[in-house]
């Protein structure tokens, strides 16, 4: 688990792009999807931001004994394959929770998770809309007392102090006006507020339709909320896991650039940072980080 604490920082990469430029605008892309240990062989599963969100989780439970992890997710989620990674890769066995019926033969990210070994419990949508109510959870607790549970996504107060290292590693790599990334539940962006320390403004891109974040993240941050973050809620391209076609060209043409991409987190965000740079948002001669947060395996 040592490894997990004493890595080299992500590599950086300049993004040049036409529309950066014409608006004199410098961009660093923070590689944590390349953030992976020798032993993966390949595997995407734990990289980007489940590694950070993970590590802290990861030696708690390992310090107060606990054998096995448990949490939760939908069918193609990457927490729930990166857990299954990370139990196989540091010896714990694991549990995923399943949003819905099990549909078979398993998709490609539970045939994966299944392969790491991870023991899948298939729940209706309706029990699992009760999954982080005190009462479940004791029942959880008592149906598997070796489990150390994680919530939904991995966000949680360790997951965010893990986050937090992401803004305190680039900042001392670059010095930043911005830090642009994507945002599920919201625990990425609010460790990064907190690790960025008022240093750089915080812009979230949120995957899934609505304007919850607002809300989530001031409660992840409670009194600890310095104001200077936002999350733009127009690039969710119809909503969670939806992938239209131009979404699907936009990443080819990345690809050009030594960009890869994925169309459910990172790419929507992309888009979103060079939408938001051709209207001019971001002041000329401004520098802007852009987090790549992984999720590679989605592509399976
Ligand atoms: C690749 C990737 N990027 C970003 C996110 C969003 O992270 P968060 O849920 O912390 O907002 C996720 C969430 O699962 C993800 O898998």
């Amino acid at each position: 688990m040592q490894a997990l604490f004493h890595h080299p920082p992500s590599p950086i990469q300049i993004f040049h792009h036409p529309i950066l430029e014409a608006q004199n605008l410098t961009c660093f892309i923070k590689r944590d999807d390349l953030l992976q240990l020798e032993t993966q062989a390949g595997d995407q599963a734990f990289c980007g931001n489940k590694w950070r969100k993970l590590k802290y989780n990861l030696s708690a439970a390992r310090e107060q004994g606990y054998g096995t992890l448990l949490t939760f997710g939908g069918a193609f989620s990457n927490h729930i394959a990166a857990t299954a990674s990370a139990g196989k890769l540091f010896g714990f066995n694991t549990i995923g929770i399943i949003r819905g019926e099990k549909v078979e033969p398993l998709n490609p990210t539970l045939e994966f998770a299944t392969s790491c070994e991870m023991k899948l419990h298939f729940w209706s949508r309706e029990a699992y809309r009760r999954k982080d109510d005190p009462q479940v959870l004791a029942q959880l607790q008592e149906q598997f007392p070796q489990a150390y549970i994680i919530p939904e996504g991995g966000t949680n107060a360790l997951a965010l102090r893990g986050c937090a290292e992401i803004a305190e590693e680039l900042l001392a790599q670059e010095q930043l006006d911005y830090l642009c990334l994507s945002c599920g539940t919201g625990g990425t962006l609010a460790g990064v507020i907190q690790g960025l320390a008022g240093r750089a403004f915080a812009l979230g891109f949120s995957a899934l339709k609505g304007d919850f974040h607002k809300v989530e993240v001031q409660q992840l941050l409670s009194l600890n909320n310095p104001n200077n973050w936002a999350v733009a809620t127009e690039y969710h391209f119809g909503g969670y896991a939806k992938t239209p076609p131009e979404l699907l060209d936009f990443l080819v043409e990345m690809k050009k650039y030594n960009l890869p991409l994925e169309p459910i987190y990172t790419g929507k965000m992309m888009w979103g940072v060079l939408d938001k740079a051709k209207q001019g948002y971001f002041p000329s001669g401004s520098r802007i980080g852009v987090l790549h947060t992984g999720g590679m395996q989605g592509w399976r």
